[in-house]
């Protein structure tokens, strides 16, 4: 290993110059960790904003769409009451109906958008993309109480 000062700039001509050595060293492994810095921010995820500011509001944004569209039934079909927040995250016969930070893994999701059959609300219209993109940005940010 070459340490540091090790050789002096008075070093004999017949050896290379230290920094030719450090140089062929070094440059890889910098331009490798740029590299890998630059990579993970991207902030291309669909993390939260910073600074924990969460955009939706379950009780002004959320549970209105609950109260219009699945109330009739959900004071306990299912197994799931969707009539408040403790409701909704008590989840119903089949476990949790939303994994907080997960839309994608959110049965609550997966029953809305119809990837898990019956879609819901059943029997009745399917939620706009629009109401169902909020509560899938609740779940992202989240699942709060707020
Ligand atoms: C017309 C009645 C009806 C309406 C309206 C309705 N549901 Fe359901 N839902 C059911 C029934 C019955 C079940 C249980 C049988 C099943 O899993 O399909 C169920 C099951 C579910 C489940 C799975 C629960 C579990 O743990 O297995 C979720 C999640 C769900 N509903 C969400 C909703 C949401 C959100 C709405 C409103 C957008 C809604 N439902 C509207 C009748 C309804």
């Amino acid at each position: 290993m070459i340490r540091a000062g090790y050789n002096s700039p008075t070093t004999p001509t017949t050896c290379p110059p230290p920094s030719i050595y450090t140089m062929r060293f070094t440059m890889p492994l910098l331009v490798l960790s740029l590299t890998i810095a630059c990579g993970s921010g991207g902030g291309s995820d669909n993390s939260p904003p910073p600074g924990g500011g969460a955009t939706v509001s379950f009780q002004t944004d959320v549970l209105p769409l609950f109260q219009q569209d699945c109330n009739l039934c959900h004071g306990g079909a299912g197994g799931l009451s969707v009539q408040s927040y403790a409701g909704v995250m008590s989840g119903g016969d089949s476990g949790a109906a939303v994994v907080v930070g997960d839309p994608d893994e959110s049965l609550i999701i997966k029953r809305l958008e119809g990837t898990i059959q019956p879609q819901m609300p059943r029997d009745l219209p399917a939620l706009s993309q629009a109401e169902i993109d909020v509560i899938r940005l609740w779940i992202a940010e989240g699942a709060l109480d707020n």
